[in-house]
């Protein structure tokens, strides 16, 4: 067997439950067919995310207990600064507590109701955050990265025609271009170092700032490393370093690629915009030098961000979830390929071609899916992006309906990755006893956190003796 590298070995565990079937199928119910609402306790592997739910290394932990928690000019915000221009490069570090507030700053001092952003693909929050605005958020992905079936090494980049195309019509209302790496929303694909080139030339042409959403920075450069000519021999901080210094900036949750539980932070090079979201940061998250964070959890991004560029820790973590991927596919459950660097994205389009997209097929593969095996995934389809075409008032669908099911960082074992992967064949057996959803309730932004569903024919799961 051609068995990885391991780059760690387990020091504290967590104890997980047995939930049963019937227990979970109250669960499901009193939480309204939507896996936020569920206690986590009642979870045996929770796929929800892979955000902030990395397990820490022991240096980490062993940094926050030494962490110099003063209020301004700690110890662990010079290493912090230091540490993020080391890699990203950029002139102005500003702590925040999570990736939307660095967002929220960003956008709620630069844009106004006229601004249009163009991204690869906005992620929920950033796209809410910039419609929050009044402001217009567009994606301008390559057509295979709207495809699940198609394969492509650089299924995150941008099209430089659909691009220009937003330019033309919108000129002057662009502040800047935003690049997502890796595109979290189309599949955690990875944008290649040619395309951000060409994007960033073109970018600097028009005189418009591209800035990066880097939360998952480390894992598109070893993509990067992996699959583009002429980085083979590069270390990821190398590539790392190009690929930042192709822009003027970056949003980042801490809480993906630098390995904690909770932080952020915003990188920009210019000097006025710098200080403008300064004094709003000092009035909403806190001092410059931490910006709603402890010393501690300074500390512990600093650690993280010098152990996400290991080459060993890449190599497994991708692998972790190729694996999983590869089991699927070897049964026949449809995935997106290739597989992405933090999940596996199931394609329920396919997977359930007899529910309708206004039956949120992947919501429910996802409220089975947690019934079959107590796993949780996440919804991104029509749930999570349905809109409302402006000339008719009719519900517009995304391309692609999928359950993401995100690996957390150094927690679970190739055991519990199978069982998920054994979980999926079995629903995928049967898939045609599963049945639609509708919304009994919902809120007017981001719904997909709180939504309340119910199954359109009564029970979610058709009974065998209906099926003869
Ligand atoms: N940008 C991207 C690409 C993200 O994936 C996320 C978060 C954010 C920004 C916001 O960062 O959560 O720290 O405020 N994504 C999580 C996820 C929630 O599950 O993919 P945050």
């Amino acid at each position: 067997m051609d068995l990885p590298f391991v780059p760690y070995k387990i020091k504290v565990v967590e104890r997980l439950k047995r939930v049963s079937r019937a227990e979970r199928e109250a669960l499901l119910v009193k939480a309204g067919y939507n896996v936020f609402s569920l206690p986590s306790e009642s979870i045996y592997v929770d796929l929800l995310t892979d955000s902030g739910t990395s397990a820490m290394s022991d240096a980490q932990w062993g940094a926050m207990i030494q962490a110099d928690e003063a209020y301004a000019g700690s110890r662990d915000y010079y290493d912090f600064e230091e540490t993020i221009r080391d890699i990203f490069g950029y002139k102005h570090v500003i702590p925040t507590h999570q990736g939307r507030v660095a967002e929220n700053l960003l956008f709620s001092t630069q844009l106004d109701a006229e601004s249009v952003v163009p991204n690869n693909s906005h992620f929920d929050t950033t796209r809410a955050n910039v419609e929050y605005q009044g402001a217009l958020a567009l994606d301008c992905v390559i057509d295979e990265g709207l495809d699940p079936s198609i394969d492509h090494p650089f299924k995150g980049n941008m099209d430089l025609d659909k691009l220009d195309r937003v330019f033309v019509k919108y000129g002057k209302r662009i502040p800047f271009v935003m690049i997502t790496i890796t595109n979290n929303s189309g599949g955690g694909q990875p944008v290649s170092l040619a395309n951000i080139r060409e994007v960033s030339a073109y970018c600097r042409t028009r005189s418009v700032p591209l800035l990066f959403d880097a939360c998952r920075f480390a894992e598109n450069a070893w993509f990067i490393q992996q699959r583009e000519a002429g980085y083979a021999d590069k270390t990821i901080k190398e590539i790392a370093r190009e690929i930042f210094s192709l822009g003027d900036g970056c949003t980042m949750s801490a809480k993906k690629d630098a390995l904690v539980n909770m932080g952020g932070f915003l990188c920009l090079n210019d000097d006025d915009i710098a200080q403008e979201i300064t004094n709003l940061l000092i009035l909403i998250e806190g001092f410059r030098t931490y910006g709603g964070l402890s010393g501690r959890d300074l500390a512990a991004v600093a650690q993280g961000l010098r152990e996400v560029l290991e080459q060993d820790y890449l190599t497994y973590r991708i692998g972790q979830v190729r694996r999983m991927g590869e089991l699927m596919a070897e049964r026949g459950v449809p995935i997106l390929m290739p597989v992405g660097g933090h999940a596996v994205f199931v394609d329920a389009k396919r997977m359930l071609p007899h529910i309708p997209q206004s039956e949120f097929p992947a919501q429910a593969l996802t409220c089975a899916l947690y019934l079959e095996g107590g796993v949780r995934g996440v919804e991104i389809g029509s749930l999570m992006f349905e809109g409302t075409d402006p000339d008719t008032g009719e519900p517009t669908h995304p391309a692609m309906e999928l359950v993401r099911l995100a690996v957390p960082r150094r927690v679970y074992t190739e055991t519990h990755l199978a069982f998920v992967a054994d979980c999926c064949a079995r629903l995928k057996e049967n898939s045609e006893r599963l049945r639609g959803l509708r919304i009994v309730k919902q809120a007017p932004v981001l719904r997909h956190f709180t939504a309340v569903l119910e199954p359109v024919a009564g029970s979610l799961i058709v009974p065998e003796e209906e099926l003869v």
